[in-house]
């Protein structure tokens, strides 16, 4: 069987994970993972059902109960509205629903359930299997893919981050102040950075990227680049 090469990114909120990928994918021919969306469209499985989310118990009795389907697809024609993946929910398409501030507060608190890790985790190594990836979120570089060809950990000061999603919310329509923004991001952070299960963290042997003051442009063709070196594309043999 064909190896597959997996490009795994880890890193704080809006240090550009999903963007980045995302060209990197398109530029390699390889399929965009965000694990992160696949935990949003739990969290707004249990918001809608009226689940307190700070409530571990009802979170996975909701989950025996309901066993939600999750699943990511590259948008179609008609999808491509500025989404970077296509999130579909039990059947139903929630790519921009899992985007709102509700369900990035909400998110946070459930990814610290090791019932909600266990149902995610598997899914996405599954995708991996039979794909080129490049995969994107807190654990892929420690948990999900520990062996991947090549691990990044994606950073930016925080300042620039808290600008970079707030300046998104505005051109979605979500009137919110930069303060606030700020504010939740530093918070979710902590929360992932400490959380006892799959916390956040810079593995060794990872390649450290800071992408304050730089173009998303620049930062995936550094990692074509890499990747290329890596495969050994381009070397005359
Ligand atoms: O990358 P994001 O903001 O869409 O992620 C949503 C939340 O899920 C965020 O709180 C971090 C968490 N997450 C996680 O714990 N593990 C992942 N592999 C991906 C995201």
């Amino acid at each position: 069987m064909k190896k597959t090469f997996h490009i795994a990114i880890d890193g704080p909120v809006a240090a550009g994970k999903g963007t980045t990928a995302k060209l990197v994918a398109q530029r390699l021919g390889f399929l965009y993972v965000d694990t992160g969306a696949m935990y949003r469209a739990l969290a707004l499985k249990m918001i809608r059902d009226g689940i307190t989310l700070t409530d571990e118990p009802s979170v996975s009795a909701k989950l025996v109960e309901t066993n939600p389907k999750v699943s990511l697809r590259v948008p179609t024609d008609e999808e491509r509205d500025g989404r970077l993946c296509t999130v579909i929910l039990d059947g139903e398409d929630v790519s921009w629903k899992v985007r709102t501030e509700e369900v990035s507060k909400g998110v946070s608190v459930i990814t610290q359930y090791a019932e909600v890790r266990d149902l995610i985790t598997p899914m996405a190594r599954a995708i991996s299997e039979t794909n080129n990836v490049v995969m994107e979120g807190r654990d892929i570089t420690s948990v999900v893919l520990p062996n991947a060809d090549l691990k990044i950990y994606m950073e930016a000061e925080a300042m620039e981050r808290a600008r970079r999603r707030h300046r998104e919310l505005l051109m979605r329509g979500e009137d919110i102040s930069l303060e606030t923004v700020h504010a939740d991001l530093v918070e979710r952070d902590e929360r992932d950075s400490n959380r006892e299960i799959a916390p956040l963290k810079k593995v060794p042997g990872a390649w450290i990227l800071d992408t304050t003051g730089m173009t998303i442009d620049l930062v995936a063709e550094k990692i074509v680049e890499r990747v290329n070196e890596l495969r050994g594309v381009g070397l005359v043999v």
